[in-house]
């Protein structure tokens, strides 16, 4: 145990997104380790923020950084592409499901959705003419798809909006498929997936000639905690968009790249979208990079029509990010990660089971190397801690405490003004072995008792 109170956030000049906290200065990382100025020893559990697909100090990756950069690091895309950049997109458009050969690059998950929120709308334009009113943009509760207003106004997660609200669009918010605590107050299957079939009374109540699109994690993640969905869903939201003539965007910007044991989440069950948000993973923390994956039928669109997507990011396609996400694919490939994070899941998820006698365990979840803890003060009755106690940052600090990284999340539970609510994420490193999946456990599980004890 150890506190890094030398680190307090007044002894340097960065505005720490909580200036409250310490922050211990990492200087270097290998494999699913992490270390600190002091010589502490951290196991990046959480990759980051499911980020660091690959681990940490890949060495192939910084020769290739180092030789792209000797070539060429930058063209701008406004005019020209590079070979880096047209090998990536055909790669991804290889790896993406059904018919998304299409690729347009960003440097990050927020500018891969709200990218996908206007390609959305530049698809109706080019496909109905200037007068189109498809403009709106569908999300659900307890959703996360970035930062930025527009990826903030898709965002279902009400403590992220709180603040921003008067500065956001508003668009309309579907039932989560979250059978924990379903928001319609129904149990599945006899709820006939009344979550799904929200989706259609809200575009209906919008009026189906104004929705543009739905926006949907396939395993909501950093609002809700690695909830997956029943396996019917996202067959079922196909049908609903497709009925309506709206578009599916699905967001794997944390479930992208094989983090769910599928190379893209929607994978486990099929489904094709019309357009897929991706970043983080890709670029494995390397560098910020990211992409929207898009169908024929878009980029046809494009194509027959003005052939204009007028939008773009100066960092977008630039070479050496593309160098690097194709190092990444290469070493991902290599070294059969995809495959490891469905073995590796199946044993992190059998091994979580032991803490489901710790009372403060409410639901395990997840798929793959993405497991989601929900926090209770009464296992039989599902009853949320008090947010004074904040008992997620509680659980974070004795993880940190034995040197285990998790990736906190409050305020998703409870009711529409998502004030209470506590889960965490585990997501390791998809290179992780079976001893260190033990050891993440082990750590968690002392964690977790010393959570409970200053908690109950
Ligand atoms: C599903 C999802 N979408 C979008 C984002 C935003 O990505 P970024 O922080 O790279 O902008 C995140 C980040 O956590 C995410 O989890």
């Amino acid at each position: 145990m150890f506190s890094s109170s030398r680190y307090l956030p007044q002894h340097d000049s960065i505005l720490h997104r909580n200036m409250h906290r310490d922050y211990p200065v990492i200087t270097h990382g290998e494999g699913i380790y992490l270390y600190d100025e002091d010589g502490r020893e951290y196991i990046d559990g959480c990759s980051g923020a499911m980020v660091a697909n690959i681990g940490h100090g890949v060495q192939e990756v910084a020769e290739a950084m180092y030789q792209q950069a000797r070539t060429v690091s930058f063209t701008h895309s406004s005019r020209f592409a590079s070979r880096p950049m047209v090998d990536l997109a055909q790669r991804i458009a290889g790896l993406a499901p059904g018919d998304l050969n299409h690729v347009f690059f960003v440097s990050g998950g927020s500018e891969a959705t709200e990218s996908s929120a206007k390609l959305a709308r530049t698809f109706f334009l080019e496909s109905e003419g200037e007068d189109t009113s498809r403009h709106k943009i569908i999300s659900r509760l307890h959703s996360y798809h970035g930062g930025t207003l527009g990826a903030v106004a898709m965002t279902g997660h009400i403590p992220r909006r709180r603040k921003y609200e008067p500065m956001l669009v508003q668009f309309p918010l579907v039932a989560p498929a979250y059978c924990y605590r379903c928001t319609l107050g129904l149990t599945y299957p006899g709820c006939e997936l009344a979550c799904a079939k929200d989706l259609e009374r809200a575009i209906l109540e919008a009026d189906p000639g104004t929705v543009a699109a739905f926006i949907a994690e396939p395993i909501a993640g950093a609002a809700a905690g690695a909830v997956p969905p029943p396996d019917e869903y996202f067959p079922e939201i196909r049908r609903i968009c497709d009925r309506y003539g709206v578009l599916l965007i699905v967001d794997e910007v944390m479930t992208g790249f094989g983090r769910t044991g599928e190379q893209f989440a929607v994978d486990h069950w099929d489904v094709t979208p019309d357009i897929m948000a991706c970043a983080k993973g890709m670029g494995a923390g390397y560098i910020p990079l990211g992409a929207v994956a898009l169908s024929d039928r878009i980029a046809d669109a494009l194509v027959s029509g003005s052939g204009q997507f007028t939008h773009g990011f100066t960092y977008s396609g630039n070479p050496l990010a593309c160098r690097v996400g194709l190092e990444i694919l290469d070493f991902t490939e290599k070294h059969d990660l995809v495959r490891n994070s469905r073995e590796m899941g199946r044993a992190l998820f059998a091994e979580l089971e032991s803490l489901e006698t710790n009372h403060i365990v409410g639901d395990i979840r997840g798929r793959g190397l993405f497991a989601g803890v929900e926090l209770v003060r009464d296992q039989q009755t599902r009853e949320c801690f008090p947010p004074s106690l904040a008992a997620a940052e509680v659980v974070t600090q004795e993880c940190m405490a034995r040197g285990l990284v998790v990736y906190p999340g409050s305020g998703m539970v409870g009711d529409r003004r998502g004030t209470k609510g506590d889960q965490f994420i585990v997501g390791p490193p998809l290179i992780v072995d079976r001893n260190e999946i033990s050891e993440i456990v082990a750590r968690l599980e002392a964690a977790l008792e010393a959570a409970a004890a200053r908690l109950l």
